[in-house]
C-alpha cells in the first residue's frame, strides 16, 4: 500500500555538466518505472538545469536543504519558494551532514519542515543515530528526540505528507550498512512513534526510507523488511547504472 520511494542525494557533487549528463542518462535508464517513486538531489547552482531535463519524466527533482524565510537579507541562503521556483517537489531536511556540519539542531529542522510544508515542498525528513549513541544503547532515544523535535506542532494534515528517512550516521559512506534487522527495528520503532502521535492511519501511510551505503547489492533485502519503504542512496546515487540497479531493484 506504500509505494516505495528511492531517492538520490547527490550532495556536494557534479558541475552542470555532469549533472545534466547523469540526469538524460537517467530519464532514459527509468522511463517507464511506474511501482517505484524516484527522485534526485542535486546541489542548487544546477536545479534548473537538471529540471529542464528531468521535466515530464518520472524523475522528480529534490533539493538538498532550504532556509525557513522566503526571502530578505540572509545571505547564502535558499527558501522554499525559490526551490519551487526552480521546479523542486521535494526537500531534503534534517540531513546528518547538516546536523554535524552546519549546526542544524531540532528546532531548525522543525523550522525547515515547516517552511517546506508552507510552500507546498514534500519534505524527507532524516534522522538518524551516531556511532557513540547507538553503541552505548541511546538508538532509540536519539531517534524518538529527533522525530518529536522535528514534527514540533505540525499538524496531521502536513505529517501525512512526509517522508522520513532514517540514516544512521555511522553506515552513511562508510560502506558499512545496517543489516535489514537493524533497519527494519528502527523503522519499526518510528512507525509507532508516528502511530503515537498521529494515529495508527497516518503512521501507516508515511513512508519511511532507509539511507547509509545501499547499494545494488543490498536494496533488495533491505527492501524485504515489512517497514522499509525506500532508501536514500549517497554515492550509489552519483552513477546512472548502479542508481538504475537499485531503483529496478525488484527486476
Ligand atoms: P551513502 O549512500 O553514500 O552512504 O550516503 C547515504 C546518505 O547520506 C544519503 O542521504
Amino acid at each position: 500500500m506504500r509505494k516505495p520511494f528511492i531517492a538520490g542525494n547527490w550532495k556536494m557533487n557534479l558541475t552542470t555538466r555532469e549533472a545534466t549528463a547523469l540526469a538524460k542518462k537517467l530519464v532514459e535508464s527509468l522511463a517507464g518505472v511506474t511501482q517505484v517513486e524516484i527522485g534526485i538531489a542535486p546541489v542548487y547552482t544546477v536545479l534548473p538545469a537538471v529540471a529542464a531535463v528531468v521535466r515530464g519524466s518520472n524523475v522528480q527533482l529534490l533539493a538538498q536543504n532550504l532556509f525557513w524565510v522566503d526571502s530578505g537579507a540572509y545571505t547564502g541562503e535558499v527558501s522554499g519558494p525559490m526551490l519551487k521556483d526552480a521546479g523542486c517537489s521535494h526537500v531534503i531536511v534534517g540531513h546528518s551532514e547538516r546536523r554535524q556540519h552546519f549546526g542544524e539542531t531540532d528546532e531548525s529542522v522543525n523550522k525547515k519542515l515547516k517552511a517546506a510544508f508552507a510552500s507546498g515542498l514534500v519534505p524527507i525528513f532524516c534522522v538518524g543515530e551516531t556511532l557513540a549513541e547507538r553503541e552505548q544503547g541511546r538508538t532509540f532515544a536519539v531517534v524518538e528526540r529527533q522525530v518529536k523535535g522535528g514534527l514540533q506542532d505540525i499538524p496531521a494534515t502536513d505529517a501525512a505528507k512526509i517522508v522520513v528517512a532514517y540514516e544512521p550516521v555511522w553506515a552513511i559512506g562508510t560502506g558499512k550498512t545496517a543489516t535489514p534487522a537493524q533497519a527494519q527495528e528502527v523503522h519499526a520503532q518510528i512507525r509507532s512513534l508516528l502511530a503515537r502521535l498521529y494515529g495508527q492511519e497516518l503512521a501507516d501511510q508515511v513512508r519511511i526510507q532507509y539511507g547509509g551505503s545501499v547499494k545494488a547489492d543490498n536494496i533488495a533485502e533491505l527492501m524485504q523488511q515489512p517497514d522499509l519503504d525506500g532508501a536514500l542512496v549517497g554515492g550509489a546515487s552519483l552513477k546512472a547504472d548502479s542508481f538504475t540497479a537499485i531503483v529496478r531493484f525488484q527486476g
